[in-house]
């Protein structure tokens, strides 16, 4: 019998996405074909510490714990790291694996880092011709004054966590200061009243990076924030109905920042369809990956059920490697 690929699936990691990407990974985990793949599990703890399926940590400290676990990573074929946000997602994760030589699913480090900063995005966007909401970085509280209605966010970090919508004056210093709670630079963006459509990537090594067809995110008020993406306030259109010149716009952008960012194996790429086009909101180089997550639901709208599309992500994260 031929050997199966031995698949190391890394969840959890050290921030605020950790339960989101553990539901990643177990899901993932469950959709692999047993007769092709063998998925081996790793969790990063929220300390650092590295455990195997069993809950078993690889060491007491970090460092003593990514000993063993690369030990154990070093048996595996290649790695899916289902990892989202800092330390994770920006990455460090796929730094890792090209340090050790172990071939995995996913953006390389710059890709990650650049798209994990939403001001680089911002200006890589805006340099590309593709409109981002104006914005101001903030490292304090007390650097800007309220003019208008504007969204304050961290500059890193996912799932919503720490974005908050401002009307008012008084409402500007503490969406600043809850944003700075998640990272040391806060991005205050104004509020772009529009359709929220998503723009899945995926690699195809024989043809180059090709999108699903467009999401669109009904939420019923106010941002996608937290609750609604993990309470069922949202609703999930694909295709979302978009005229053939709406869709060609967004297609177009997301392919051109998922190039020039230098994506690689899968990407997110989330806007605002204004009354005067798109506009960047963000681009996730490991959007959630459970079966009813955004990016697997596009790609099974497109005739890409979840277990084909994990084998795609690891067939074209394998070829990269061979060729
Ligand atoms: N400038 C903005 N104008 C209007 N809504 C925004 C803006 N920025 C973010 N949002 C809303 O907040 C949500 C979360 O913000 P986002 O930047 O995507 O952060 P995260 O990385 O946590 O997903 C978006 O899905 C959108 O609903
Ligand atoms: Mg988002």
């Amino acid at each position: 019998m031929r050997q199966r690929i031995r698949v190391a699936v890394i969840g959890g990691g050290q921030n605020v996405e950790h339960d989101v990407s553990r539901a990643s990974a177990a899901s993932a985990r469950a959709a692999l074909d047993p007769a092709k793949y063998e998925a081996v599990a790793f969790t990063i703890g929220r300390d650092g510490v590295w455990c195997d399926g069993d809950g078993r940590a690889f060491g007491v400290s970090p460092a003593g714990s990514l000993a063993g676990a690369m030990q154990a990573l070093s048996t595996c074929d290649i790695v899916l790291p289902l990892l989202h946000g800092p330390l994770g997602e920006d990455g460090a994760i796929a730094a890792l694996c090209e340090l050790a030589g172990l071939p995995y699913v996913g953006s390389p480090p710059r890709a990650g880092a650049l798209a994990m900063d939403k001001w680089a995005t911002k200006l890589l966007a805006e340099a590309l011709g593709v409109r981002t909401a104006p914005g101001t970085l903030v490292t304090s509280a007390d650097e800007v004054a309220f003019e208008r209605p504007v969204v304050v966010k961290p500059v890193a970090a996912g799932s919503s966590f720490g974005v908050r919508l401002v009307r008012s004056e008084a409402e500007l210093r503490p969406a600043i200061l809850a944003a700075l709670e998640h990272d040391d630079r806060a991005l205050v963006e104004h509020l772009v009243i529009g359709r929220e459509i998503d723009i899945a990537v995926l690699d195809d090594p024989q043809g180059g990076p090709r999108t699903g067809p467009p999401l669109e995110i009904i939420v019923h008020n106010g941002l996608f924030d937290t609750v609604a993406k993990y309470s069922g306030g949202a609703k999930f259109v694909v295709p979302a109905p978009l005229s053939d010149h709406e869709s060609a716009l967004l297609t177009t952008a997301a392919l051109r920042v998922y190039r020039a960012l230098g994506c690689r194996g899968v990407a997110r790429v989330d806007f605002f369809l204004t009354e005067s086009g798109p506009i960047l909101n963000e681009v996730n180089t490991m959007p959630g990956m459970t079966e009813a997550s955004q990016l697997p639901k596009i790609f099974a709208a497109a005739g890409l059920s979840y277990p084909d599309l994990l084998d795609h992500l690891l067939q074209a994260a394998t070829r990269i490697v061979s060729t």
